[in-house]
């Protein structure tokens, strides 16, 4: 018996990097999984890499910023799999994806937006979507993919540290309040993690070389958290030791 059999997750952005890296780990384990991400092309390919693996998975093609979207891709997935055990917000990023990185005092109110949207009203759609049936089977894990631009700030992303910090705000004050009905509600802040295939150096205090993350060191700290039934409100840093302090040359 795997893990994760008779277990039903639903990733947001699962088309590529890190989103794709949780939904794979999660079908490794006998998981059902909802692939959700914008790009159609790229959430098929994800659903055909699970069955691939004898898992099964459906694709939910839509924006976390469109709340309609966001529920009918969670209504769609407990049509097909009876219910939704796990919720991924892992959809986000920061204005680099529109290739506007400026000094706040620059930052136009359209980048601002997006940026907030995409982090923080994403993952309230999608946490929406999916908490009257959690809270009526009475089991839930909602996990948001944070960062560490939350509990160290990053330079030319003000937007985005205030939005990943708002994703651990909500999960702590939502935690409170699901508890009851055993739902665990966490946080993941990942440091520099692999992109398309490309690695940093330098960045951590691990290996010889102070390497970056791979996405399967945020799927397992995934799983982990999704295998367990009495850690809430947490943020859990995985940044190989970024944050602790300036590494030396
Ligand atoms: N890669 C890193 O170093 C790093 C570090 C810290 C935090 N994070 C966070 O981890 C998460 C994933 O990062 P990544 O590097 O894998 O991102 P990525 O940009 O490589 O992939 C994100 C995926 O989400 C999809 N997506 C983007 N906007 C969407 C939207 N509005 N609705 C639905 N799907 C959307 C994209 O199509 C893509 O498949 C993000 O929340 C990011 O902020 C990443």
């Amino acid at each position: 018996m795997k893990r994760f059999e008779n277990f039903t997750a639903m990733v947001t952005g699962a088309g590529r990097n890190i989103g794709e890296g949780i939904a794979l780990a999660f079908a490794r384990e006998g998981a059902n999984v909802i692939v959700c991400d914008l790009d159609e092309n790229n959430a098929k390919a994800t659903v055909e890499k699970i069955e691939a693996m004898g898992s099964r998975a459906i694709a939910a093609v839509f924006d976390v910023r469109d709340r309609d979207g966001a529920f009918k891709a969670a209504a769609e997935g407990i049509r097909h799999f009876g219910k939704i055990d796990c919720l991924v917000n892992n959809a986000g990023g920061s204005a680099w994806l529109l290739r506007k990185l400026t000094k706040f005092v620059d930052a136009d109110p359209e980048t601002l937006d997006f940026v907030l949207d995409i982090n923080i009203k994403g993952t309230m759609n999608c946490t929406q979507a999916v908490l009257p049936s959690m809270i009526e089977n009475r089991y839930g894990k909602i996990i948001s993919i944070s960062s560490i631009a939350a509990v160290c700030g990053i330079q030319y992303r003000v937007d985005y540290s205030a939005a990943k910090a708002a994703q651990i705000g909500m999960t702590r004050a939502l935690a409170m309040e699901v508890g009851e009905y055993n739902i665990c509600v966490n946080c993941i802040s990942p440091g520099a993690i692999e992109r398309d295939g490309n690695s940093f150096k330098r960045m951590t205090y691990l290996g010889e070389d102070g390497h970056g993350g791979k996405p399967s060191d945020i799927a397992d700290t995934v799983l982990f958290l999704a295998g367990q039934d009495y850690i809430t409100g947490q943020n859990i840093v995985v940044d190989g030791g970024r944050v602790l302090g300036p590494i030396p040359n």
